[in-house]
């Protein structure tokens, strides 16, 4: 019998942008859109236009760009946001209308401190509202995971009337368990008399670690739609990892009625394009696309794996990316190879400009690093993604002394707004000298908030990826800089999140 269609609806730049230090730039938005397309995502949630002009253009310039997914944009329940999310989704081939309003007692007494019944007012005009410009609507009633039955069947009902054709049901706060969760699904698709009219959809978080759980159980009480993220990202504990659910629901088709269109070998490049993107890193261990996910350890398991494959792996390494390509470009590599190599990744250059700068880079790594793999030219790509406009401190030059028993020192040579500024510091370590070398320079007065360095491939040769996250004035950002010698990369990561600090590029959060 012919599988059911599970809709994967992907919202990394959107929800997963709302976790700290994430947001990302229109142009970074286009390119994750892009990869994503690839993937063949069917839905891209691109943003909360109404949030900032910021993220409107960013809607806009996702919508212009991608052909094969339907685009959608989040707007509050009413007429201005819904007009603005509508204005960003023109462009697109196919857009959405994704609109929500909180329908749990707390939410609505203590936060909308609306009453019942003008929710529902406010739901079911937004849907009429948003009719007048698109017939693909979305409602989500936030805080589905904990409102009342009741009430979530008689707004449902209300929106689907007035033309809803997804309705999606959200764990807001990761309060559910599957059980109950996969209940409340049944109970109201059952229960809502126009229920067959809509696709059925979730978005889970993973406050308990349940997201997955969840959503891969709402699926089997019917969900058709799985609302998810790249890697998990998203506000606190995350979202549902899309990866884990297309792989759950991939290899385990004698139980599940339904198998989405994702090419899965993308899954990692998508990965890594995101990680390096908001600098969040991958923990190693992470399902799918952790750097352990399918290494055998144990004595036993590696016997196993050699005799037979499947006795230790359920999954095989390449349909998620892994291993496809280990050996990619090396020194005598030329720049149609390297342009290529970047397309198949999904991470071209956006201008001739960033390409030739790229590729200066590319190889001036094969100098010092003789096997250049795809990491590193993730890696390669998101620095070169930082154009000059974006760039207000850029290290021009570096030197750094650290010896037993003398104080580490670091000198340092910088432009700003492109001209040229000299610092040196002592710091506890070469790197906390460095740190204070550029801060004498450009005085930001920033919190570090995290500091964390992971090889981005194997062998002592191996690029560093570092990652700062700063804070200043309630504004969280995520740096990062890799290179061969970890203290320039940590110099380069500490200017790239002093960059996003500076760059009004950068979008607020839209839940601030
Ligand atoms: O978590 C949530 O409730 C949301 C909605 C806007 C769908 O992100
Ligand atoms: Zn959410």
């Amino acid at each position: 019998m012919a599988k059911e269609h599970l809709i994967i609806f992907d919202t990394t730049l959107r929800d997963g942008e709302q976790s700290p230090g994430a947001s990302m730039t229109r142009e970074e938005k286009v390119r994750i859109a892009r990869q994503l397309e690839k993937m063949r995502v069917d839905v891209i949630e691109a943003g909360f236009p109404a949030a900032s002009n910021g993220d409107f253009e960013a809607v806009r310039a996702v919508a212009e760009a991608i052909k094969e997914s339907t685009v959608a944009a989040l707007c509050r329940t009413n007429d201005k946001d819904i007009a603005r999310a509508l204005e960003a989704i023109k462009p697109a081939r196919s857009g959405r209308i994704h609109t929500f309003i909180a329908t749990s007692a707390i939410h609505m007494e203590k936060k909308l401190r609306m009453s019942p019944d003008e929710v529902v007012t406010a739901a079911v005009n937004a849907v009429r509202y948003a009719r007048n410009g698109t017939d693909n609507i979305e409602f989500s009633p936030e805080d589905a995971g904990r409102s009342e039955l009741d009430f979530l069947c008689r707004i449902i009902e209300a929106v689907i009337k007035e033309g809803a054709t997804v309705i999606n049901i959200p764990d807001t706060v990761g309060y559910n368990v599957p059980e109950q969760f996969a209940d409340r699904i049944r109970s109201l698709r059952s229960r809502i008399p126009n229920s067959d009219k809509v696709i059925w959809s979730v978005h889970c978080h993973n406050d308990l670690g349940l997201a997955v759980a969840n959503s891969l159980a709402a699926v089997m009480a019917g969900a058709r739609q799985v609302e998810c993220t790249i890697n998990g990202l998203g506000e606190r504990a995350g979202n549902t990892a899309l990866e884990e659910i297309v792989m759950a629901v991939r290899t385990r088709q004698d139980i599940f009625p339904c198998d989405t269109r994702i090419d899965t070998t993308l899954i990692l490049s998508a990965s890594k394009m995101i990680s390096s993107i908001t600098g969040f890193p991958v923990q190693p261990n992470k399902a799918i696309v952790g750097a352990n996910a399918f290494s055998h350890e144990a004595g036993i398991h590696q016997d196993g794996v050699l005799k037979h494959r499947e006795t230790y792996e359920i999954m095989r390494a390449e349909d998620v990316g892994w291993n496809a390509n280990k050996l990619v470009l090396g020194k005598h590599s030329g720049r149609t190879a390297f342009k290529a190599r970047l397309k198949e990744l999904g991470t071209e250059a956006d201008s001739e400009q960033v390409l030739n700068a790229a590729f200066a880079r590319f190889k001036e790594l094969a100098d010092k690093k003789h096997d250049i793999f795809d990491e590193d030219l993730h890696a390669l790509m998101s620095d070169e993604a930082v154009t000059p406009e974006h760039e207000h401190y850029r290290l021009v030059y570096s030197r750094f002394h650290s010896e037993t028993g003398e104080t580490p020192t670091a000198q340092i040579t910088l432009t700003v707004g492109g001209a040229e500024q000299q610092a040196t510091a002592d710091g506890s370590g070469p790197v906390d000298a460095a740190f204070k070398a550029i801060e004498s320079v450009a005085q930001s007065g920033a919190d570090l908030l995290l500091y964390s360095v992971n090889a981005i491939t194997t062998g002592t040769d191996a690029q560093g990826e570092v990652t700062v996250r700063l804070s200043k004035e309630g504004r969280i950002v995520n740096g990062q800089g890799s290179d061969t010698d970890i203290v320039v990369a940590s110099a380069k990561a500490y200017l790239n999140a002093l960059n996003k600090l500076q760059s009004t590029l950068e979008r607020v959060n839209p839940q601030v």
